[in-house]
């Protein structure tokens, strides 16, 4: 048995922000930005949308693209860092609610911007196992929500967006095929990037705890690091452990935190950067989302055919990071 993306669904909301608005609330500008990320804009989710609200439009396109009905999705997959309630419930128990998904367990999976990649790792088990016939995935993330918006070194980073991929089982004769993921996490980095108040460890206590510590906060120079090995590792791993040269890959489509990681990890490697799908200067970093928007953005260009190989590459707090190949 193998398992295959049988379909995409993206949503992103309408709202757009330029780094030139952005420029309007903190101390930066566009070429700042521009230079140091490669972002030009982002999207920003309604007062009252919810990270559920972004991965069900997803989700209901994607299960629109594969002509199924809800009552056919086993099993529904969310990635998120910005769920609808904190801890309890998943926001994949919203999503299925929402979808009228009436036969499937829900769950979230919690892992940051390498989430779409950890989900996916974990539909691709449940598929091989025979223990699920068809695995929504969605990522969801609503991060205009938990950023500071008083701090110019994260807050112009994030935009908000979701993805949503059908995984279905196949036979062993497919040529299209997702491949046994590279899963790593290097949780001694866990306050490089983190919200250090509200939960568990450090409550929120009114009248004590000061607004700031409630937001997402991030030493970017050590996450900067991080991430430039581990786009490397992950990807040198998938091609030692598929016996592939760089040169076999058809596109990187990697998880978009900053087009400046991606190139110094191509440029150190000696890998062509024209086959980094990079999509950041519309979407900004959307976590969790970014693997699936840029794959439906791929494939609505026409850009994705039967049979061509591909590498995810996903990094972010935990540390965690990895990824998986793709024949598409
Ligand atoms: O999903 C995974 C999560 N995140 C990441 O992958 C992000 C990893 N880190 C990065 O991408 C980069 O470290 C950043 C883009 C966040 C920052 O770039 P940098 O080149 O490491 O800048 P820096 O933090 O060293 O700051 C350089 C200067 C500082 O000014 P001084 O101290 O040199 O006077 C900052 O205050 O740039 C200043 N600065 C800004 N200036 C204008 C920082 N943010 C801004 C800004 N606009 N938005």
């Amino acid at each position: 048995m193998k398992a295959v993306i049988e379909s995409i669904g993206i949503y992103v909301p309408d709202r757009r922000m330029s780094n030139d608005e952005m420029a309007q609330i903190v101390d930066t500008s566009d070429e700042w930005i521009y230079s140091h990320t490669g972002i030009h804009n982002r999207h920003i989710a309604a007062p009252d949308e919810a990270a559920s609200d972004l991965g069900a439009a997803a989700a209901r396109k994607a299960l629109d693209a594969a002509g199924i009905g809800p009552e056919e999705i086993d099993l529904v997959l969310l990635a998120t860092s910005t769920p609808d309630y904190v801890g309890l419930p998943s926001t994949a128990c919203v999503v299925q609610d929402s979808l009228g998904i009436s036969n499937a367990g829900a769950m979230d999976v919690m892992a940051a911007c390498s989430g779409f990649v950890y989900a996916l790792e974990t539909a691709r088990n449940f598929v091989e196992a025979g223990t699920a016939g068809k695995v929504l995935v969605v990522g969801a993330e609503v991060y205009s929500k938990i950023i500071n918006w008083q701090d110019r070194t994260t807050c112009v980073l994030f935009g908000d967006g979701a993805g949503a991929v059908v995984v279905s089982a196949a036979d062993d004769s497919s040529e299209s095929w997702v491949g046994k993921a590279l899963l790593a996490s290097e949780g001694k980095e866990a306050e490089s990037l983190y919200r250090s108040h509200g939960g568990t460890r450090n409550r929120y206590v009114e009248g004590e705890t000061p607004e700031e510590e409630l937001y997402l906060k991030m030493n970017g120079r050590r996450v900067y690091n991080f991430a430039v090995r581990a786009v490397i590792d992950t990807i040198q791993h998938l091609l030692d452990e598929a016996g592939m040269r760089f040169e076999d890959l058809d596109y990187v489509v990697p998880h978009q935190a900053n087009a400046r990681i991606l190139e110094a990890a191509a440029k150190r490697k000696g890998w062509d950067i024209d086959k980094f799908y990079i999509n950041i200067a519309e979407y900004a970093n959307t976590s969790a989302a970014s693997i699936p928007i840029a794959l439906g953005e791929m494939q609505a260009k026409g850009m994705l055919k039967r049979g061509m190989k591909l590498a995810t590459v996903g990094f972010g707090s935990g540390l965690t990071y990895g990824g998986s190949l793709i024949s598409w």
